[in-house]
C-alpha cells in the first residue's frame, strides 16, 4: 500500500489571539503543493516505522508511529504494520512534512484495514496528532482556523509555480510561537481581500493579500530568511513569503522558466535545499 504525502505552504498565517490551552488562535490560508514524501504501509509481525533520512526519527519519535497507534486503538485492529517513509519534503521546514506523513498513515490504514471511515472522521483523528495534520488528509486550498484544525475548503486556485528554499537552520515551531509579539509585526495578511482573490482566481490580489506574522519572529533571529525573500523577488518572483514557522521561503512565479531562474539565483547565493514545484488541486492529492 503506497500513499503519497503532500506538503503545504501558508499563503497566509495570522495570529488572532491566545487560547486557554496554550495554543494560538490562527487564521491561515493553506495550499497543498506537488512536493511529496512516499509512505509505504505493509502488514508485519510488529509495528515498525523507518525513514531514509538520518535527521528524521524512526520509531516512536515519528508522528507516523503515533498515527498507527491511534488508528489501531480506535479501530480495534492490531498495529502490526511496517511503515517505510521516503522523505523528499524538507524536514522541520514549515512545509508540514511530518504532518503529511501522519495523514498518509491515517488514509493508508483506512484502506488497508477496509475501515471505510469518511475523510471527516480521519480529520478529527488527525487533529489529535497535531494542528497541521487535518489539512493534510485532503489538501487543496483551505481556510484553517482555531489552532489550525478547523477547515473550510475553498475553490481550487489556478496552477501556480513556486520555488521553495530552505536554509540549513533549525527553527522550532514552539519557539516561534513563544517569541511572537503582536507589537513587532510589520506585515499582516489581509484575509478578506485574500479570500476574495481566491474566489476570483486573481493573482495580483492574491500576492497583495499574502502575509505571515511569524516572519516577525524568525526574520529577526535568522537574517538569511529575509535575504532569501528579497533575492527571490530580485530574480523574478512575483511574491515571496516564509511558510509556517519557517525556515522555508517560497516564491510564486508566473512561469516554469522564471521558477528555474529564481531557483538558480537562490542556490548561487545561499546554502539552501531547493525545489521548483506547483500548487495542487484538492482532488489531485
Ligand atoms: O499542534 P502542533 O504539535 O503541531 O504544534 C506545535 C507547537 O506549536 C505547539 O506545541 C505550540 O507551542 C505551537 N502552536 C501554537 N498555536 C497553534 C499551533 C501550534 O502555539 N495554533
Amino acid at each position: 500500500m503506497l500513499e503519497r504525502a503532500f506538503g503545504k505552504v501558508n499563503l497566509a498565517l495570522d495570529i488572532v489571539g491566545r487560547r486557554g490551552d496554550g495554543y494560538h488562535e490562527l487564521k491561515m490560508l493553506l495550499q497543498g503543493i506537488d512536493f511529496c514524501d512516499e509512505v509505504e504501509i505493509l502488514p508485519a509481525r510488529e509495528l515498525q516505522v523507518t525513514t531514509d533520512r538520518p535527521d528524521v526519527p524512526d520509531g516512536p519519535g515519528n508522528l507516523a508511529f503515533k498515527a498507527v497507534l491511534l488508528m489501531s486503538e480506535r479501530s480495534g485492529r492490531k498495529p502490526n504494520v511496517q511503515v517505510r517513509i521516503t522523505k523528499r519534503i524538507f524536514a522541520a521546514a514549515g512545509l508540514a512534512g511530518g504532518s503529511a506523513d501522519a495523514a498518509a498513515v491515517l488514509r493508508g490504514l483506512n484502506r488497508l484495514w477496509s475501515l471505510f471511515w469518511p475523510a471527516e472522521k480521519l480529520e478529527k483523528l488527525a487533529a489529535e496528532l497535531g494542528s497541521d495534520v487535518p489539512f493534510c488528509i485532503r489538501g487543496g486550498t483551505v481556510l484553517a482556523t482555531g489552532r489550525g484544525e478547523i477547515l473550510e475548503p475553498l475553490p481550487d486556485l489556478d496552477e501556480h509555480w513556486l520555488v521553495l528554499a530552505k536554509p540549513r537552520i533549525e527553527v522550532s515551531t514552539a519557539w516561534a510561537y513563544r517569541n511572537y509579539s503582536a507589537a513587532t509585526v510589520t506585515e499582516r495578511p489581509k484575509l478578506a481581500p485574500l479570500l476574495a482573490a481566491v474566489q476570483a482566481n486573481d493573482r495580483q490580489a492574491l500576492y497583495a493579500g499574502m502575509g505571515n506574522v511569524l516572519e516577525s519572529v524568525t526574520c529577526r533571529t535568522y537574517k538569511e530568511i529575509a535575504a532569501i525573500k528579497e533575492e527571490m523577488v530580485r530574480a523574478g518572483a512575483a511574491r515571496s513569503l516564509m511558510s509556517g514557522s519557517g525556515p522555508t521561503v517560497f516564491g510564486l512565479v508566473d512561469s516554469q522558466e522564471k521558477g528555474e531562474a529564481v531557483l538558480a539565483a537562490v542556490t548561487n547565493k545561499f546554502d539552501v535545499e531547493t525545489v521548483l514545484t506547483k500548487t495542487l488541486r484538492r482532488n489531485e492529492s
